[in-house]
């Protein structure tokens, strides 16, 4: 398996991991030592399109590739943690038995395979938090870019009655398919590569934690499918620097904004309902 390794002074590591992550890992691999931190994730099998995905690199930063044979690959796997959502949710990785602060939290377990979505993405951690909070009994939700199927479980967990989870990547179709067994809620969540622009319409709660420039292309298409009652979820944007993306969903108004390590998540109805039940 061909890895992708970016060398960087410690300082720059949490900036390195973004940056990775907008490139589309699923996992990363952090190792330091000397003052220097090695991130290792797997991005595309072709060297120039991983080095076209992470795009120009500041002065300091070195890129390599690695083969490593694919256990070793694997072993991003050890360093995953339960993620602590909030005082009600907790995503952890699948593999792991642990139990210590699941408290009464309900626990998502999550194999992302070959997909993005393990849920220590502060992308994924707002959206999952959001998703928790919008969802009610009988909602109808679409999951744009559902990825690991994590946030389609959420809302399953919540009482959404049907959601409709789509994705570009065959392995996000197959992933969620996965968890949504392991969590025994498949047949309530509907996973596959449909496209936006054939979904139809009235959906009460509408998820797309995706990147900006994708976001934008698909405003046109997430107003349509909203309910006019509904909420739509954003994430995969950078703090402070999303208007672009809030002007392309016009009519809709923010409702509520989170951010986290740089990263937001922003709430848009298209008119306000009253959310305060429940
Ligand atoms: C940041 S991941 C989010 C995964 C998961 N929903 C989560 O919150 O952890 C974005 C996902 O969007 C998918 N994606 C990118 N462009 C898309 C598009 N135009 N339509 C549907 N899915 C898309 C990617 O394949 C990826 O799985």
């Amino acid at each position: 398996m061909r890895v992708v390794e970016l060398v960087v002074p410690d300082e720059s590591a949490e900036a390195a991991s973004d940056r990775l992550w907008t490139a589309g890992a699923s996992g990363i691999e952090e190792r330091s030592g000397d003052g220097v931190t090695a991130l290792r994730t797997v991005l595309a099998a072709d060297d120039d399109v991983s080095r076209s995905r992470l795009g120009p690199l500041p002065v300091g930063w070195i890129l390599q590739f690695v083969d490593v044979d694919d256990a070793p690959a694997e072993t991003w796997r050890d360093f995953a943690r339960p993620i602590i959502v909030n005082d009600d949710l907790m995503i952890r990785p699948a593999w792991l038995v642990d139990n210590t602060e699941v408290g009464n939290r309900t626990v998502i377990d999550i194999d992302p395979a070959g997909s993005f979505g393990l849920g220590d993405h502060p992308t994924t951690r707002l959206s999952a938090d959001a998703v928790w909070r919008s969802v009610r009994a009988g909602d109808r939700v679409l999951d744009v870019g559902c990825g690991s199927g994590v946030l389609s479980i959420i809302a399953v967990e919540r009482g959404a009655s049907t959601v409709v989870a789509i994705d570009v990547a065959e392995a996000a179709r197959e992933a969620t398919i996965a968890n949504a067994r392991r969590h025994r809620v498949a047949d309530r969540i509907d996973a596959s590569c449909t496209p936006l622009a054939v979904i139809g319409d009235g959906f009460d709660v509408v998820i797309a934690n995706i990147l900006a420039p994708t976001l934008v292309s698909l405003a046109a298409d997430l107003r349509r499918v909203l309910s006019p009652t509904g909420r739509l979820i954003i994430s995969g944007i950078l703090s402070g620097h999303h208007d672009h993306v809030l002007d392309a969903l016009a009519p809709l108004e923010v409702v509520r904004s989170d951010e986290l390590d740089a990263w937001a998540c922003v709430e848009l109805t298209a008119r306000t309902p009253d959310f305060s039940a429940g």
